[in-house]
């Protein structure tokens, strides 16, 4: 069920306001909504947090701190934009304060409450909002990622969420579903004719799923040494890819009709025991290197890691999908922090011809291969065979490219403006239900608590590469090989 938008004015409230996702992401987000008319005149953005600051404080924190990321700087409108900002001093424990909150909010207003906050938190939120008679049938919460720490602490924030939004009022943020490719890869799956016969075992032979980033883990040291890549990339955002590559065509787009096709997925994923998980993943740490010329430091040695940190930093692994479209077909997994490159993609690797009458030629046993890049630009390309000009039959790979920056004229906006306006407009398909949630804990869990028991150190990278050597053992061991050409 979809909330029903209404005329009411709208105040969106974010718990975490001086967070660094609050300034990177959701201001910046919020602002281009606004430059695009997408935020009604009445919208106002009330920031929540600890800092003992008044209106004229955060505006300047948010001047300082979001301006110079803004994609299209525009004086007026960010002077407009500014004008609906608030701030309310809201220590999360504290009754008085929410009554304070609630006076900043207009009555009868519909209010979205944004939680960039640590989970920790979200218990005590809801109740002090519920309490504060904050709360009604219009009220939307947002959920950041991450989501718990394993399943009974998801579990629990889910239940205490409950007490407070029902499940059609609870918006569970995964902002890799808010990318522009990873939606279009649903049209590209379902509105053309062509692939659905092919998108399957076994036409398709292997499905890989990287997300590569250069960065470091920077300020974050605090949170990421507590958490590792499998449960800040892994449980989240590539389980959600991996689910859009391999869902049945859901009956319609509503929430639920695609929902559940998700969660059957996650539902159908093998369950690693001990002897998978030696055999299929492997864990990763950066140490010292060089990442696009400049020298940095290892894992170890970024402020506030603890000495002999085992957290790792990269993670790749093995799955597979227990059900007829995807029986015997592995789903790589790949994510790392200071990798060679900033690249997020899926490759799609088809089988080979059943019959080659190019046997001997050069490239006659490349296959084709839809590669999805996501990030840093987003394209779909189809590798398919052609002969190399001249004489004789030789065999040579090229893309079919769809470039969709030239066709497509329209402004792509980012993930969490997408996202934002989802949530404004009552839209929950883009969102994750929290079966769906507990369902990839489910997945998860097993593979933390095997780590823990072999109680191995994670295998150290130099930054700048693109993993430990074993990750591209754990494919040559089936014959394949990470895309790292492109
Ligand atoms: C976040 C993770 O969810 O996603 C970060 O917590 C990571 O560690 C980020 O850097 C990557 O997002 P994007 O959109 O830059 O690929």
């Amino acid at each position: 069920m979809t909330a029903t938008p209404s005329a009411a004015p709208l105040d969106i409230v974010i718990f975490g306001a001086a967070g660094d996702l609050s300034w990177r992401k959701l201001l910046p987000a919020l602002f281009m909504a606004h430059v695009h008319g997408r935020l009604d005149a009445g919208c106002r953005i009330i920031g929540a947090g600890r800092q003992p600051w008044d209106r004229a404080a955060y505006v300047r924190f948010i001047e300082e701190a979001s301006r110079p990321l803004l994609k299209e700087p525009d004086g007026t409108a960010w002077q407009r934009f500014l004008e609906r900002l608030d701030f309310v001093s809201v220590d999360a424990g504290q009754s008085a304060d929410y009554a304070r909150l609630q006076a900043a909010c207009r009555p009868g207003s519909t209010k979205v409450f944004y939680l960039a906050t640590a989970p920790q938190l979200f218990t005590t939120i809801c109740e002090q909002l519920d309490q504060a008679g904050l709360i009604d049938a219009q009220s939307r919460v947002v959920l950041e990622k991450p989501l718990g720490h394993d399943l009974p602490s998801a579990q629990a924030i889910n239940d205490a969420v409950a007490r407070h939004f029902a499940e059609h009022q609870t918006y569970r943020i995964d902002h890799y579903l808010g990318k522009e490719t990873v939606q279009n890869l649903l049209v590209l799956r379902l509105g053309n004719a062509i692939f659905e016969p092919l998108w399957r075992a076994p036409y398709i032979r292997s499905v890989q799923i990287t997300v590569a980033e250069t960065v470091g883990v920077g300020s974050r040291a605090g949170f990421y040494d507590q958490t590792g890549a499998l449960r800040d990339m892994v449980q989240n955002h590539l389980l959600q890819l991996l689910c859009i590559v391999a869902m049945e065509a859901p009956i319609s787009l509503d929430p639920d009709d695609v929902r559940d096709e998700k969660l059957k997925v996650l539902r159908s994923l093998h369950r690693m025991g001990p002897a998978d998980i030696r055999q299929h993943t492997v864990r990763g740490q950066y140490t010292a290197g060089t990442v696009q010329g400049e020298p940095v430091p290892g894992y170890q040695q970024e402020a506030n890691v603890p000495l002999h940190s085992q957290t790792e930093t990269f993670v790749a692994l093995r799955a597979h999908i227990h059900n007829a479209r995807w029986a015997g077909v592995p789903f790589f997994l790949r994510t790392g922090k200071r990798m060679q490159k900033r690249r997020s993609e899926i490759i799609i690797e088809f089988a080979d011809p059943p019959f080659s009458v190019f046997a001997g030629q050069p490239n006659a046993q490349r296959p084709n291969r839809l590669v999805i890049t996501l990030q840093p630009e987003e394209s779909i390309q189809l590798q398919m065979m052609a002969k190399e000009p001249g004489s004789g039959m030789n065999l040579k790979p090229v893309f079919l490219n769809l470039d969709l920056e030239s066709a497509m004229s329209g402004r792509r906006a980012e993930a969490y403006e997408r996202l934002l306006i989802d949530v404004v407009k009552g839209r929950l398909t883009h969102f994750m239900r929290r079966d769906e949630l507990e369902a990839a804990w489910r997945w998860a869990d097993p593979i933390l608590a095997g780590w823990a028991q072999m109680n191995e150190p994670p295998r150290a990278y130099a930054a700048g590469t693109w993993g430990p050597a074993a990750s591209s053992a754990l494919m040559a061991r089936e014959g394949g090989a990470w895309n790292e050409e492109i």
